[in-house]
């Protein structure tokens, strides 16, 4: 696991920005596989500022994203395929039949999961996977448990979650309380993962995630277990974590 640590949110993203470009120019028809929240928004506006520079080409990239919230219509601003749309792809060069969510609103919920897996391994699975990390330690949204789903799944969100993700919402009655996510096994099965996190908020879970022991009761834990994660905090998110140089680190070359 290599593990960065830039001065900033700002900085996080242009790095986080830095291993997109890295892996995407080795592979034009990249598989992506994309993360809501607060956090990403930078790397994406990163991303779109090198898009409209002519330095990226998406036109060849196929994405997936790791979740959605159940019940929520695709055009509801407070779904992830509204913010998908108004945060990335309505402003890249991407093929609207490149882009996967999962559906928020499926008939056959266990047809559509099922559905979304064969679509990523047609697609030759996903090559890099962006991740944020939840405050219990979540990602996508794979709540902490004695036991985690490996594939992708109608999930309960747990309170802490909820709560959470009140802010987007106008009440936290407002917050759906279901979400179809990838599973563990869908994203460990990635071939290479961007863990970004920022703000002091998260340095519980980071620490618990890259020092602590792994258990599903931190699912963030299960990525010491892949071979090819690199992490991007910020400062105040590497804050309680005892094996990092803070500051230290090897850039990637672009920056
Ligand atoms: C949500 C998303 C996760 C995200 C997490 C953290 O629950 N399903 O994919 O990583 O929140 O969000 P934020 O970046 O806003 O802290």
């Amino acid at each position: 696991m290599k593990i960065l640590v830039a001065r900033d949110y700002q900085h996080m993203s242009r790095l986080g920005a830095c291993v997109v470009t890295a892996v995407l120019k080795g592979k034009p028809n990249l598989v992506l596989g994309l993360a809501t929240g607060a956090t990403p928004l930078g790397l994406y506006r990163e991303l779109v500022k090198l898009y409209q520079e002519g330095r990226l080409d998406f036109s060849r990239v196929t994405t997936f994203n790791l979740d959605e919230y159940y019940g929520l219509s695709s055009s509801d601003p407070h779904s992830y395929h509204y913010y998908m749309e108004e945060n990335f792809f309505r402003h890249i060069n991407i093929r609207r039949e490149n882009i996967h969510l999962p559906p928020g609103q499926p008939g056959d919920v266990a047809a559509a999961c099922a559905a979304y897996e064969a679509a990523i391994a047609a697609a030759g699975g996903i090559d890099l996977q962006i991740l944020g990390i939840g405050r219990n330690g979540h990602i996508g949204f794979n709540e902490p448990g004695a036991a985690l789903n490996a594939r992708t799944h109608l999930i309960d969100l747990a309170p802490e979650t909820i709560l959470a993700n009140a802010r987007f919402f106008a009440s936290i009655d407002a917050v759906p309380r279901q979400a179809i996510s990838m599973g563990m096994g869908s994203i460990m099965k990635a071939r290479r993962i961007l863990l970004l996190a920022s703000g002091r908020d998260k340095a519980a879970a980071v620490a618990a995630a890259l020092e602590g022991p792994v258990t599903t009761m931190v699912p963030a834990s299960l990525l010491q277990l892949h071979p090819g994660v690199t992490v991007v905090l910020d400062r105040a998110a590497a804050e309680k974590l005892h094996s990092v140089v803070k500051g230290g680190g090897t850039w990637p070359a672009c920056c």
